[in-house]
C-alpha cells in the first residue's frame, strides 16, 4: 500500500458546506482505508468560536450521513485527528496564535513541519488568505527542488478549490498571487471530477490497450459528446449562481478536464509532469471562435417554470429570488469545440451541461465513423441507431458501453446493434469513495498528476471567454425560459448538432 507523509491538513472554512459535506467524510473514508499516515491530523480554521469536541460532534452527523459504511469505533479513532482553531484568516493577527498551535501539534504528533492548506472559503478570500500565509512565513520549504536533502525536508503545499477565478484576468491574478507564495510544484488546483474512477479509467482505456488508440483520431471518430446533466435546480445560492452560470460552473472547469483526457496525446510515461504537459497542450489547441462564430458554436438557455412534471412553484430561472429579472446567465450551455491539431482537425467535440434537465448523467459519447465502404448497404437492418459507438458513463452509474453491429441469428442476413457493457460496480465489487479523498491523499504524497497546472487553467478560461463576454450577446438574446424543465435543453441545442447532421444521445 502506498503511504503518505505525516502532515497537518489545515482547512480554511472549517464550518462550511464543502468541509462538512465532502472533505471530512472523504478524510474519514481515507482513514478507514488506511490511506492516512497515523500521525496526520486535520486543523479546521474559521471565525465561529468552537471547541475541538464541539467541531467533532458537528462533523460526526455529517460523516454518518455522507461517508460509506460508518463505524462508531473507527469514528472515535478518526475524531482524534480533528482539531479546531477559531480565527479570521484574512487578518494578520490570526497567524501568530495559529502558528503557535501548528507548532504545538507538529511537536505532539511528529508531523515534521509538513503542512497541507486547503482553501474551502469564498473565492474572494483566496488571495488575502494566501498573502497572509506567505507574510506569516508559514511556507518555509515550498521549494522542495532546492533542498539539499529533499527526502528529509518538510513541505508546505496548498489545495485550491474551484472557482479558479471568474474569467481570464482574475484567474491570472490568482495564479500570480499563488506563485508569489508557493512554487508551482506545491500548488494543487483540485477538480473532484478527476477523482472519479471512470475519468481516470479513460486514460487507461486509451493508453493501456492497443485496440482504441490507433483509431482515436479524426480519421475514425465522427464526433464526441460530453454531457453533464442535472435534474436539480440552482439550489439556495441563486445570487452566486447568477454570477456564474453553466459555462463557468461546469464547462470551463470539470468538463474541460474530461475533454482533455479524451483528446490529449499519449504522454511518454504516466508521470505528473508528462500528463500535465499533454493536458496543457490539448487545451492550448482549442480553436477559439471569432466574435462572428460564437452564436453558431453555442446554445444557451434558462429553464422555464413549466415542464413535464407540471410547473415549478418558485417560477422560471429569471423569476427566482436572488436572480436579476433581466438576467442572461445560462442554466444550460452547449458549445462546439474544435481542435487545431493533426489528431482532431475536422472532428467536433460537443459539450453540454444544464440544470432541470430530463435526467442526471455525466457521460462521454465517442461516435465512430461508419465503415469506409458499406458492403451491407442493400441489406435491411444495418446502419440504424448509431452503431460504432463507445459510451463512457461517469455518473451516476460507472459503465463502459460499446455498441456495434452483428448478424441476427437465423437464415438470411439481417443486422442488429448490440451493446457490450462493463459495469464497474458489478465487475469490481468496489463502492466508489468520495472523489475528494484520493485527491487529497495524492496531495499528501506530492503527486500532482490529477491536479491542474496554472497554464491549463488560464488556457481553459481563454477558450470559453467568447461564450461569456459581449461576443455571446446574440446567443443570449431570448434566453428567458427557452427550455421546459424536465427536457433536454433548448431547441437551439438540437439545432447546433442538426446543422452538422448529428443528434445528441438523450438516453437516461
Ligand atoms: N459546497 C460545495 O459543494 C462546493 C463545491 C465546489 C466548490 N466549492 C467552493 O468551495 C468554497 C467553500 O464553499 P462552501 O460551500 O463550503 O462555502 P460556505 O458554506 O459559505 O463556507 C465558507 C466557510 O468559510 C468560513 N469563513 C468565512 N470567512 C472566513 C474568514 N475570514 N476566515 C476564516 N474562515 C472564514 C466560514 O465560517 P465562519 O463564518 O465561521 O468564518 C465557512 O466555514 C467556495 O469557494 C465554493 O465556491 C464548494
Amino acid at each position: 500500500m502506498l503511504t503518505t507523509d505525516p502532515c497537518i491538513l489545515v482547512i480554511f472554512g472549517a464550518s462550511g458546506d464543502l468541509t462538512s459535506r465532502k472533505l471530512i467524510p472523504a478524510m474519514y473514508e481515507m482513514h478507514v482505508l488506511g490511506q492516512l499516515h497515523p500521525s496526520t491530523v486535520i486543523l479546521g480554521v474559521s471565525r465561529t468560536q468552537k471547541t475541538d469536541d464541539g467541531w467533532r460532534d458537528e462533523l460526526r452527523a455529517w460523516v454518518e450521513k455522507q461517508a460509506k459504511g460508518f463505524d462508531a469505533t473507527k469514528w472515535v479513532d478518526f475524531a482524534k485527528r480533528l482539531f479546531y482553531f477559531a480565527g479570521d484568516a484574512v487578518k494578520s493577527e490570526c497567524y501568530e496564535p495559529l502558528q503557535t498551535r501548528l507548532a504545538q501539534m507538529a511537536e505532539e504528533r511528529g508531523t515534521r513541519g509538513n503542512l497541507l492548506f486547503f482553501l474551502s472559503v469564498a473565492e474572494s478570500l483566496y488571495e488575502p488568505i494566501i498573502e497572509r500565509i506567505d507574510e506569516a512565513g508559514l511556507v518555509v520549504e515550498g521549494k522542495r527542488w532546492c533542498s539539499i536533502d529533499p527526502a528529509a525536508k518538510s513541505w508546505q503545499r496548498i489545495i485550491v478549490e474551484k472557482p479558479f477565478g471568474h474569467d481570464s484576468a482574475s484567474a491570472s491574478s490568482l495564479n500570480r498571487c499563488l506563485g508569489r507564495a508557493f512554487e508551482e510544484e506545491s500548488i494543487y488546483r483540485i477538480d473532484h471530477y478527476l477523482g472519479k474512477e471512470l475519468v481516470q479509467s479513460m486514460l487507461v482505456l486509451r493508453f493501456a490497450n492497443s485496440i482504441f488508440e490507433p483509431i482515436w483520431n479524426q480519421q475514425y471518430i465522427d464526433h464526441v459528446q460530453i454531457t453533464a446533466a442535472e435534474t436539480v435546480t440552482v439550489g439556495q445560492r441563486t445570487a452566486f449562481y447568477d454570477q456564474t452560470g453553466a459555462i463557468r460552473d461546469m464547462i470551463q472547469s470539470h468538463l474541460f478536464q474530461i475533454l482533455a483526457f479524451v483528446a490529449m496525446e499519449p504522454p511518454s510515461l504516466y508521470t505528473p509532469e508528462n500528463v500535465r504537459q499533454e493536458k496543457i497542450k490539448i487545451i492550448d489547441a482549442i480553436a477559439i471562435p471569432t466574435a462572428d462564430e460564437v452564436a453558431a458554436h453555442c446554445a444557451l438557455g434558462q429553464f422555464a417554470a413549466e415542464g413535464k412534471d407540471g410547473a415549478l412553484k418558485e417560477g422560471a430561472y429569471h423569476e427566482l429570488a436572488g436572480v436579476a429579472p433581466n438576467s442572461t446567465t445560462e442554466t444550460y450551455a452547449a458549445i462546439k469545440v474544435h481542435f487545431d491539431n493533426w489528431r482532431w482537425a475536422g472532428t467536433p467535440f460537443y459539450i453540454r451541461s444544464g440544470k432541470k434537465l430530463a435526467a442526471k448523467k455525466t457521460e462521454v459519447v465517442v461516435q465512430f465513423k461508419p465503415p469506409a465502404a458499406n458492403l451491407f448497404r442493400k441489406v435491411t437492418g444495418f446502419g440504424g441507431e448509431a452503431p460504432n459507438r463507445l459510451v463512457i458513463e461517469i455518473a451516476p452509474k460507472e459503465r463502459f458501453n460499446l455498441r456495434f453491429e452483428v448478424k441476427v441469428p437465423g437464415f438470411g442476413l439481417r443486422g442488429a446493434n448490440v451493446d457490450m457493457q462493463l459495469d464497474y460496480a458489478d465487475r469490481f465489487k468496489a463502492d466508489p469513495v468520495e472523489a475528494y479523498g484520493p485527491l487529497i491523499v495524492d496531495a499528501m504524497r506530492g503527486d500532482q498528476t490529477l491536479f491542474k497546472h496554472r497554464i491549463e487553467v488560464e488556457g481553459a478560461w481563454n477558450a470559453v471567454m467568447p461564450f461569456l463576454d459581449e461576443r455571446s450577446a446574440v446567443a443570449r438574446a431570448g434566453i428567458h425560459a427557452n427550455y421546459a424543465c424536465g427536457s433536454w435543453g433548448p431547441k437551439s441545442a438540437d439545432e447546433l448538432l442538426a446543422r452538422d447532421g448529428r443528434a445528441w444521445r438523450n438516453e437516461a
